[in-house]
């Protein structure tokens, strides 16, 4: 383990933006972890803990220490019936995701594809296809910032909302996830109520899905609808579904009775992101090196050598015209750093 100067985070963000941080580390155990946050380079600079990298927007030269984690390792642990299955923070997410399926493990399979990291995937709540991982969180073990001791956080301890948790909120850039357990079945229920996976399944003339039909579903339509990091710099959802008011919705509605809602439990309703922007113009729309994907307007691209300032500033636009048409404020959903 080396402490590096001045290096690229090109390679270690799927945006590709080309920036630089002061100083870099990678760690692989958590003593090495331990030994980083202890050293002086650590406790002189600010940090910023890097996973895979998918859920980032880089705008700038980072003028401190780049800390990547190489924790590794999957255990598996069987009780009664239920699983109790352990990912080292960097263990790459689809990769967990495909060792429980193949193993039949259920609980996580909607989560085929979601590009990051086991550890950074609490850190705002994963979800898609109708699952949240907070619905398989067992527990996870994080590294105090300050003090390099270890603490194991329950589910009720991670304060888990729709991407959201206490590591975006209250316990902000205080710990560093190490490992996350989940409690997935052995016979479990499969959650097929999301239409989208429904209509594949009907495609597909299957009846009763296995845990893998679901998992090859949800990629095919993962695939269909959203670019591969692999080929075209993105982040996936670049901004959170925005959540309004009742009497701010029956007041949209009427001016736009096509508007694609969900009512929440709780009354409010939640809007999608994808449809107000596209209602704006900007599906497949490109300024400079800054685009919107041409199947999914939620999703920002890199069109090539972007500048992540460019990417901002082109987020910017969006979020004012779905201000103008809507008056509804989206909120970024990746980190801008
Ligand atoms: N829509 C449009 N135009 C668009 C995009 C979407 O009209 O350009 C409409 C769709 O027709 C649909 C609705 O918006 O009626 C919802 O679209 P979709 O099912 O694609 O889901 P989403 O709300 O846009 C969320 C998550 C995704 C997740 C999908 C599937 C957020 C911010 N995003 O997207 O998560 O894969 O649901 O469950 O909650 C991510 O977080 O990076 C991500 C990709």
């Amino acid at each position: 383990m080396q402490i590096q100067t001045n290096v690229s985070l090109l390679p270690f963000n799927t945006f590709r933006i080309n920036v630089n941080a002061k100083y870099f580390v990678e760690v692989k155990s958590i003593v090495e972890l331990q030994e980083v946050l202890a050293s002086d380079i650590c406790k002189e600079n600010k940090i910023f803990v890097l996973g895979g990298g998918s859920n980032l927007l880089l705008t700038k030269d980072f003028d401190g220490l780049v800390i990547r984690l190489g924790i590794k390792g999957i255990t598996v642990c069987e009780q009664d019936g239920e699983v109790f299955v352990e990912g080292g923070a960097a263990e790459v997410w689809n990769d967990f995701v495909s060792y429980c399926v193949e193993k039949e493990f259920a609980g996580l399979e909607n989560l085929t594809l979601i590009p990051g990291t086991v550890g950074a995937a609490p850190v705002q709540n994963i979800g898609a296809y109708g699952v949240e991982i907070k619905d398989t969180f067992h527990s996870l073990l994080a590294v105090e910032i300050k003090t390099g001791m270890l603490k194991s956080f329950s589910l009720a301890e991670c304060n888990f909302e729709y991407r959201d948790s206490v590591f975006k909120s209250a316990l902000k850039n205080q710990y560093i996830i190490v490992s996350v357990v989940f409690k997935l079945q052995k016979n479990a229920e499969l959650k097929l109520t999301y239409g989208a996976i429904q209509d594949e399944l009907k495609n597909r003339g299957i009846v009763n899905p296995t845990i893998k039909d679901v998992s090859e579903v949800v990629a095919s339509i993962r695939v269909a609808k959203l670019p591969d990091p692999s080929t075209i710099g993105n982040s996936g959802s670049f901004f959170k579904n925005p959540v309004i008011s009742k009497d701010a919705f029956q007041q949209l509605i009427l001016a736009f009775p096509e508007m694609v809602n969900f009512a929440l439990p709780n009354g409010n309703y939640k809007l999608a992101a994808g449809w107000l922007i596209e209602q704006c113009g900007w599906k497949g729309k490109q300024i400079g090196n800054a685009g919107t994907w041409k199947n999914q307007a939620l999703v920002l691209v890199n069109c090539g050598g972007a500048s992540g300032q460019e990417i901002f500033d082109f987020s910017s636009l969006i979020i004012q015209s779905v201000k103008e048409k809507f008056g509804v404020i989206l909120e970024r959903e990746v980190n801008i750093l």
